[in-house]
């Protein structure tokens, strides 16, 4: 039916016949001449219908936006002084000598370039629409392109694409399952897999040595930016390599991703930063490196100083007390953005955003403008002045309190700012985070920063237990530009050491048992030396594509509450559906 895609007739094809299949993306009638911009994934491409060969004319004055139309024309330079710069097609139209309308369209309820005018929920709805918009097919077409260039360099490193069940048990990865109910098994639930994890170690027990798959994966958790309840995992593991030659490989995957797709150089070597100096400098372990502002420690300083609000923090230790300076913030920053930072630090739960304006470091006191001044000792302005490094006419904000609020509430206005201010000192900027700590401690009990498959940095599982709140692991993330875009660990091959985490985890070895028998019973049947690391396609594709929101990079995506609006998923099922599965809806509990 089609002889060439819009952006394929160019001025190579001029009084040849071509025929086009397409979307009729506008319509206009110019004395008595009808002109159909026909798109396609590719483009589009001008047709022309003159009144003089009737019957067609007929046809294009009764053609609307959105009708689906095939025509048959010749290929015309357009006359001179209406060419179209923008379109591969826009030095020529194409004359029209025969049209048939395939479908019709009823009026649609957004104009294609006009979708910012509806909200998303609208576009989501009619999300068919919405993907005809070039923006998103484009982008779409850029994740193809990008899977293809992943499969082909694992491909040819030699790792084997092999699938791993939807319907299996449930997976450790700290957010809840999305569980299936079994027929079969009344009363008994699937999960779907948070990540392949547990399949992929098992597969190099059994010596498969270098794995990928392109995989779904599904978190019931609460959904931000740049998460989806279902995403999707380039998901890899190999055997008998260590964490620095998985680290080399796939950065070097991800620098050729980054040349082939927008040839971008990325660094040469990725920068490392352990999680301690990350979380000490930028309050966070996935920090945006273009940004150059960072935390100093002022918790000495300000230990025995009487402003409360600093020294309680400088005296506990589960707090901080930390200065940032922002060079000529002064001039920058409008009372306005001052207050607006103070309420946004309030959603991270910081009680204020202190901050001293220096206007001239010689005066001392009366050189600096804040209200918090008057409470501190010259000594400790000075000190601090003198720490973060600061000059007349800079900011330096303040961040005191519990460790996780300061670290939060300072490393997200950090992040602000620099947007804010586009701060930017490069395009991109990427690092390993490594040295992660292999526990957290929260409501007295120890959670796997990873999973706890997690590999500590010892052998021996009794160096583990004496300390397990200081033994780093194994585990490296990969972060650009602030976002963890993959995660990855040696894993534990040896059941002694496996027993011993999930002890510490407080897994009874009852409960270890019920839910990965099989992974400690494998680690038993001759285990390899393994490791490796998650990406986040859909965060690597929005990186790719410019954009910030990763509905923008899914074709079907989900909103805030995990519904699909265009399916309107999830939904109520029949009777019959529920007594099959011996499922009873407690109506009471449904608020
Ligand atoms: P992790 O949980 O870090 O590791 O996931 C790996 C990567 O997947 C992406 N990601 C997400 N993307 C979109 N929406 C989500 N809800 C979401 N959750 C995670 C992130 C993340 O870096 N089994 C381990 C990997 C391993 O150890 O090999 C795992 O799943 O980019």
């Amino acid at each position: 039916m089609r002889s060439h895609y819009s952006s394929e007739v160019n001025e190579t094809l001029i009084d040849e016949i071509v025929d086009i299949c397409g979307w009729v993306h506008r319509r206009r009638d110019h004395g008595g001449v009808i002109f159909l911009d026909i798109r396609d994934r590719t483009g589009l491409v001008q047709l022309v219908f003159e009144p003089e060969n009737k019957e067609v004319f007929n046809i294009a004055d009764g053609v609307r936006h959105e009708y689906v139309i095939q025509a048959k024309g010749v290929v015309k330079p357009r006359p001179s002084g209406q060419e179209n710069p923008n379109l591969a097609s826009g030095k020529i139209e194409v004359i029209g000598q025969q049209l048939q309308i395939i479908s019709q369209a009823k009026p649609i309820p957004f104009q294609i370039d006009e979708h910012q005018h509806v909200g998303e929920d609208v576009r989501l709805k009619y999300r068919y629409i919405d993907l005809r918009r070039p923006e998103i097919q484009n982008r779409l077409i850029q994740r193809a392109k990008i899977t293809q260039f992943v499969r082909r360099f694992l491909d040819s490193a030699g790792f084997l694409d092999i699938e791993t069940p939807f319907l299996t048990k449930a997976t450790p990865e700290g957010a809840r399952d999305y569980l299936v109910p079994s027929r079969n098994h009344k009363g008994q639930f699937y999960a779907l897999p948070q990540s392949p994890q547990l399949f992929k170690q098992i597969l190099m027990v059994s010596g498969f040595d270098r794995y990928y798959q392109i995989v779904k994966c599904f978190r019931d958790e609460d959904l931000r930016a740049d998460r989806q309840p279902e995403f999707t995992q380039i998901d890899i593991e190999a055997s008998f390599m260590d964490e620095t030659q998985i680290q080399q490989m796939v950065e070097s995957m991800i620098k050729g991703l980054f040349k082939e797709t927008i040839n971008v150089e990325l660094d040469e070597k990725f920068s490392t930063l352990s999680y301690a100096e990350a979380m000490e400098k930028y309050g966070s372990d996935k920090p945006d490196l273009r940004i150059p502002l960072f935390f100093v420690d002022i918790k000495d300083i300000m230990k025995n100083e009487e402003f409360k609000v600093f020294s309680t923090p400088a005296n506990d230790e589960k707090s901080r007390v930390i200065a940032m300076r922002l060079p000529m913030g002064c001039e920058k920053l409008t009372r306005k953005m001052l207050d607006d930072y103070t309420k946004f630090v309030g959603i991270y739960g910081a009680r204020g955003l202190a901050y001293i304006k220096v206007n001239d470091i010689s005066k001392g006191k009366e050189g600096l403008q804040s209200p918090i001044i008057k409470n501190l000792s010259q000594e400790a302005l000075d000190k601090t002045i003198a720490l973060s490094g600061a000059q007349n006419g800079d900011i330096i904000f303040f961040g005191a309190g519990k460790s996780h609020i300061v670290n939060d509430s300072m490393g997200a206005l950090r992040v602000k700012i620099g947007e804010d201010l586009q701060l930017y000192t490069k395009s991109w900027a990427p690092l390993w985070v490594v040295d992660f700590p292999m526990f957290e401690e929260a409501d007295d009990r120890l959670y796997a920063l990873h999973h706890p498959f997690t590999s500590p940095k010892t052998n021996d599982p009794v160096k583990l237990l004496s300390a397990p709140e200081k033994m780093l692991s194994r585990a490296y993330d990969m972060v650009i530009n602030g976002y963890e875009v993959g995660g990855g660990s040696i894993r534990i091959h040896d059941q002694a050491m496996q027993s011993a985490v999930f002890s510490l985890l407080g897994i009874s070895e009852q409960e270890a048992k019920e839910k990965f028998g099989f992974l400690l019973d494998a680690l038993q049947h001759g285990a390899p030396v393994h490791g490796g690391i998650a990406f986040g396609l859909d965060r690597l594709v929005m990186l790719l594509t410019n954009t910030t929101n990763i509905r923008d990079v899914i074709a079907f995506p989900k909103t805030q509450t995990a519904s699909c609006l265009m399916t309107e998923a999830p939904s109520d099922v029949n009777k019959e559906q529920l007594e099959e599965l011996a499922i009873k809806i407690d109506m009471e509990s449904i608020s």
